[in-house]
């Protein structure tokens, strides 16, 4: 059995202290295979907050995939945001955080739809870019042969409850979970919404789930309180448990579900 925790919008810098210990607690008594966090690690992308982030993987045992969230920019700097949004991101995750992950059930592939800066007024927004799907499914294909799950992280979902709404306007969003289906993906997981959902989407007897998850460890929770996924993956089967933390800032499972793939 592979099993994977799914965590994202850490936002450290507006982390509840409380929470950053119980939840590296519960990771560590889940004893996951990999962590997904995907994007969001800090609030304004600021050094002393990346440098909470390493600690927080740090202190934890498994390898650690992570995928930049649009909170991961230099916010005030508008010249490291539109030359080199990820330096600080890459530099304080260097030797910690890997772009990928592969066992003999699953393969992850990160897939970025943060951007430093954009033509539109809305920066915070998502963009997928259909051509880097491609390649990140056909790296899928070749990590995960068969039966083996493939799973790309992101931060922006590029399908979401509602529709691509609001938060959720996530540009050439549906054509990458388009390319993803057609591809062969098995599961996309996602943040920024701060909710946790999972949609299937299928065709020609494959189905994608497109996966989100609350924030891990933010004060700003919006509807949700902060949770984490935990999936496990065995046999080419999966099941999800959606974990909350309660006042007490304990996480417990909230809802579980069975993930099919119906593959043909
Ligand atoms: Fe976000």
């Amino acid at each position: 059995m592979t099993r994977i925790i799914h965590i994202a919008d850490l936002h450290f810098g507006a982390e509840e202290p409380r929470l950053v210990e119980t939840l590296a607690e519960e990771i560590e008594d889940l004893k996951p295979d990999v962590v997904v966090a995907a994007g969001d690690l800090t609030q304004y992308g600021r050094r002393r907050e990346f440098a909470a982030a390493r600690e927080f993987f740090d202190g934890l045992s498994a390898p650690v995939v992570a995928s930049p969230g649009n909170h991961d920019v230099p916010y005030g700097n508008m010249f490291s945001r539109l030359l080199s949004p990820w330096a600080r991101f890459n530099h304080h995750m260097q030797g910690r955080v890997e772009a990928r992950y592969a066992d003999d059930r699953v393969a992850i592939e990160t897939f970025e739809t943060a951007r430093g800066a954009q033509l539109r007024l809305d920066w915070s927004l998502g963009r997928a870019r259909p051509d880097q799907a491609r390649e990140i499914a056909g790296r899928l294909e070749s990590a995960a042969p068969g039966d083996g799950v493939r799973i790309v992280a992101c931060h922006h979902p590029l399908i979401a409850p509602g529709g691509p709404k609001g938060r959720a306007k996530t540009k050439f969003g549906a054509e990458a979970a388009d390319v993803f289906l057609a591809g062969g993906a098995d599961m996309v997981l996602s943040g920024h919404l701060h909710t946790a959902f999972a949609i299937p989407d299928g065709r020609e007897g494959h189905k994608c789930w497109f996966v989100g998850v609350s924030t891990a460890l933010s004060h700003r929770t919006r509807e949700e309180p902060a949770g984490f996924n935990l999936i496990d993956i065995d046999h080419g089967e999966g099941r999800l448990a959606v974990y909350a933390a309660d006042d007490d800032r304990r996480f417990s499972v909230f809802e579980e579900k069975s993930l099919d793939w119906a593959r043909a």
